[in-house]
């Protein structure tokens, strides 16, 4: 692996070996000295255009856990806000030697234009463009995911039903999310009211439901994703008490999952919104998992790209 701009390129060899890995990387988090050896003298760029407190922290933390050398750098505060170009921003950091960029960018497909730009021999993650891919996030909702069901059930994909709920048009969580549930061999249903189900989704090959609550007794993980109102312009519903009506995981929907159902959310919640308090601190919540996961996932991408056979 060179790059992960996608969750599309990864193949199920790949996934499987970088969710095995975070397993072991995840019990780094547990000790009381978290520092492992693996990236020493190699130096990452976290470049975030965008606000982040989860995906930032965690990249940060699993490259200082591995002993990287972490140098972030956001719009505000560095030369960007100076009318910088981004191609210039990234050319200026690559020419000081770095071996990696995290990037978070407001554009789709600015990620896949930096992998264009930088040294032949630098690796860029994807750490969320616009409404494009999220890749990391997405293995670390499977992470969550498939450690839950070791829990409860079988670890296969191939008898798991994810619900993928909420607004679909300017997430780039659900693209990601189901290119790899697609890979591991997993049914995804999304449901979305009219107005937010992306243009073209026919095409993605996956089931689309206008009714959560039909919806409701089928998942066996309902992913509950956030009304992105800053990527919104104008209305795409008439108020949010009527968008929790239909399609908010209220109280009296939790109680109609199917028994032992997930409930995922990649955060920031709209507590009250799309989730009700009762969901995301129920039982069977993953929410603070996918956050713990987090680190562990990134800590094996990382390794995977920087600390791999031949590349020390
Ligand atoms: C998501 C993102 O930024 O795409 N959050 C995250 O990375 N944890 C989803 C969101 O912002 O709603």
């Amino acid at each position: 692996m060179k790059h992960l701009l996608a969750a599309a390129d990864l193949s199920p060899a790949e996934i499987a070996s970088i969710l095995d890995l975070a397993e072991e990387m995840h019990a780094v988090q547990s000790r009381q000295v978290k520092k492992l050896p693996t990236l020493r003298g190699r130096t990452v760029v976290n470049l975030f255009f965008e606000d982040s407190t989860r995906t930032r922290g965690s990249f940060e933390l699993a490259e200082k856990w591995m002993s990287a050398d972490a140098v972030n750098m956001s719009g505000k505060g560095s030369s960007v806000s100076k009318g910088e170009s981004l191609r210039d921003t990234v050319l200026t950091l690559d020419a000081m030697g770095v071996d990696a960029f995290v990037i978070r960018h407001s554009g789709s497909g600015a990620v896949h234009q930096a992998a264009g730009w930088v040294r032949p021999n630098v690796s860029v993650v994807n750490a969320g463009d616009g409404a494009h891919e999220h890749p990391t996030q997405a293995l670390l909702d499977a992470f969550a995911m498939r450690r839950h069901f070791r829990r409860h059930s079988t670890e296969s994909w191939e008898d798991k039903t994810i619900a993928i709920v909420g607004d679909l048009t300017h997430s780039r969580v659900v693209r990601s999310n189901v290119s790899l549930l697609q890979t591991l061999g997993a049914q995804v249903i999304l449901v979305a009211p009219p107005t937010l189900m992306p243009a073209g989704v026919s095409t993605w090959g996956v089931e689309i439901a206008p009714d959560f609550d039909a919806v409701l007794p089928r998942a066996d993980v309902v992913m509950m994703l956030r009304v992105q109102r800053e990527r919104m312009a104008g209305g795409f519903f008439p108020s949010a008490r009527e968008y929790t009506v239909g399609y908010g995981l209220t109280r009296d929907r939790l109680e109609r999952l199917k028994p032992g159902a997930a409930i995922c959310h990649p955060g920031p919640m709209n507590r009250g919104v799309e989730i009700s308090s009762d969901a995301a601190d129920s039982v069977n919540s993953l929410v603070l998992d996918q956050v713990s996961a987090g680190v562990a996932v990134r800590m094996s991408v990382l390794y995977h790209l920087l600390g791999g056979e031949g590349q020390a």
